[in-house]
């Protein structure tokens, strides 16, 4: 596919454009790059490659920079590829992003179905949305000559490349889906089921993270349509096309992590911070870095160190742990009553053990830069990634890639993507089985430095090999190879 145009779409851009000030006093414009790892992942790849990402321009001075074909250059400061913009409507930011997208199918995937509401309004705006997308794809790829390369990202855009696919019978479609795909009996709770693999189908390729999530949507397939699933190829034909489904486990920047850490900003950035919070160089630190959500397991892992305190109250006063959270999905109500539990829990615990002179739970929402999060990632013992579920999950990665001093140790849930790859250089834990939790913080904590550096060592080595260039170039791989079946066959 090399020499073909690429386009990528997904929910969230990579670049915002937001006025500095508020309404009135509006000034000037600020470039800012969202949390989460699907942007932070591709926006690298997309440098690289060039070609156009098409996504949802939620800035509110998005409209301010881009040209009349609705695209800006980015990155902003070194323009290296085209961003084009999908404008929403309020019902659709309600219905298709906060209502379908976060209230169904995130829930969904993530095996919390009784938080799922699936309100006929949800569905019909995540269609017309997934229309909107599909358009827009459509008109960047015009001028693209002949068939185009069309890479979906994610659970927002489920339905798009069945339009694209109506449309333009000659472009190759990818689709990575981020989070799990579960079994079937819990893919079936969701009444739109037989609609979004119809609309998932109309891929020539379908990735996952792991091999699991592939075999469950090859049950999926079978299960709930007339496909013929075939085991050996991992491919479904569905409608008179093929569809090849394999598993990418999706990999950091691990070089540029490992620069991060070592960078002077980061130097800079954690001897203020350690003075504002009193942190000795002889204490010891843990680490947790995640959007505040309920898949990723902070009240569980707040109880586990509560419980770690208690039966450790020699700990009291030098283990710390340090929580950055990123507000994230507000104003939808599992989100924002997270937010709340998690800063009472916080508060509760430092009212607990906290004495004078120290704060068990460090706790920060503000906006940090990379080099900030890598430094706190250096300077961990023991980071912390133990979410409920989680497709893969980058943080694990990004820790392991930042120790480049005193090797800490990466204590990991069972239930995270990334446990296939990480789990032997892992303490792992289960993020419901509090006591075994807190005896696996324990754990980490006694192991020795020649067993720490082991670990890292073996952590590291997979996490470069298998990095977020290598996660593209497998997955370009496997589309050429998937593309040149199709054209034999035609
Ligand atoms: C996860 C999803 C991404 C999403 C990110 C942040 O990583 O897989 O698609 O962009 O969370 O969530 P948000 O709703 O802010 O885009």
């Amino acid at each position: 596919c090399e020499d073909r145009e690429l386009v990528v779409a997904s929910n969230r851009q990579p670049y915002s454009h937001n006025y500095e000030g508020e309404t009135d006093d509006r000034g000037a414009i600020d470039v800012d790059r969202p949390a989460g790892g699907l942007t932070a992942a591709l926006d690298p790849v997309m440098q690289a490659v060039e070609g156009t990402w098409v996504a949802w321009g939620d800035g509110d001075a998005d409209r301010e920079v881009v040209g009349p074909d609705d695209t800006v250059a980015v990155p902003p400061e070194d323009p290296a590829y085209d961003l084009k913009r999908v404008w929403l409507t309020d019902e659709q930011v309600e219905g298709y992003y906060r209502g379908y997208s976060n209230q169904v199918l995130w829930p969904l995937c993530h095996l919390d179905t009784a938080k799922m509401t699936p309100r006929e309004e949800f569905w019909r705006e995540y269609r017309e949305t997934n229309a909107d997308f599909a358009d827009a794809i459509l008109d960047s790829t015009d001028d693209a000559g002949s068939d185009p390369v069309v890479w979906f990202q994610d659970y927002h855009l489920a339905l798009a490349p069945r339009r694209v696919r109506n449309a333009r019978p000659d472009a190759f479609l990818a689709h990575f889906w981020h989070i799990p795909w579960p079994s079937r009996d819990v893919f079936r709770a969701c009444p739109q089921y037989e609609q979004l693999l119809d609309g998932l189908l109309a891929n020539d390729l379908v990735g996952f993270h792991t091999e699991d999530y592939c075999r469950n949507f090859l049950d999926c397939v079978e299960a709930a349509t007339d496909a013929r699933v075939d085991r050996a190829s991992s491919s479904v034909s569905y409608r008179g096309h093929r569809t090849f489904v394999r598993s990418f486990p999706l990999g950091i920047d691990a070089s540029r992590q490992a620069d991060l850490a070592e960078s002077d900003e980061a130097d800079e950035w954690w001897a203020e911070f350690s003075e504002t919070h009193g942190i000795d160089p002889s204490d010891t630190l843990a680490v947790g870095v995640e959007r505040l959500d309920y898949t990723k397991g902070i009240e569980q892992r707040l109880a586990a160190l509560e419980r770690f305190w208690a039966d450790n109250p020699e700990r009291r006063g030098e283990f710390t742990y340090v929580q950055k959270g990123t507000e994230s999905r507000s104003g939808i109500e599992a989100y924002d009553r997270l937010q709340d539990r998690v800063a009472a829990e916080i508060e509760r615990i430092n009212d607990r053990f906290g004495t004078d002179d120290w704060t068990p739970v460090i706790y920060t929402t503000d906006h940090l830069p990379g080099a900030a999060i890598a430094a706190l990632y250096r300077e961990a013992d023991l980071g912390l990634v133990t979410p409920v579920r989680d497709g893969m999950n980058l943080v694990a990665k990004e820790y392991v890639a930042a120790q480049t001093r005193d090797p800490g140790v990466l204590v990991l849930s069972e239930l995270a993507g990334a446990t296939d790859q990480l789990g032997d250089g892992a303490v792992l834990v289960h993020p419901y089985d509090t006591p075994g939790f807190a005896d696996g913080i324990a754990e980490a904590l006694s192991l020795s430095l020649a067993e720490r550096r082991t670990r890292v060592a073996d952590l590291q080595r997979e996490v470069h090999a298998k990095d977020v260039y290598e996660w593209l170039e497998s997955t370009f791989e496997t589309a050429a190879a998937v593309e040149r079946g199709r054209r034999s066959l035609r």
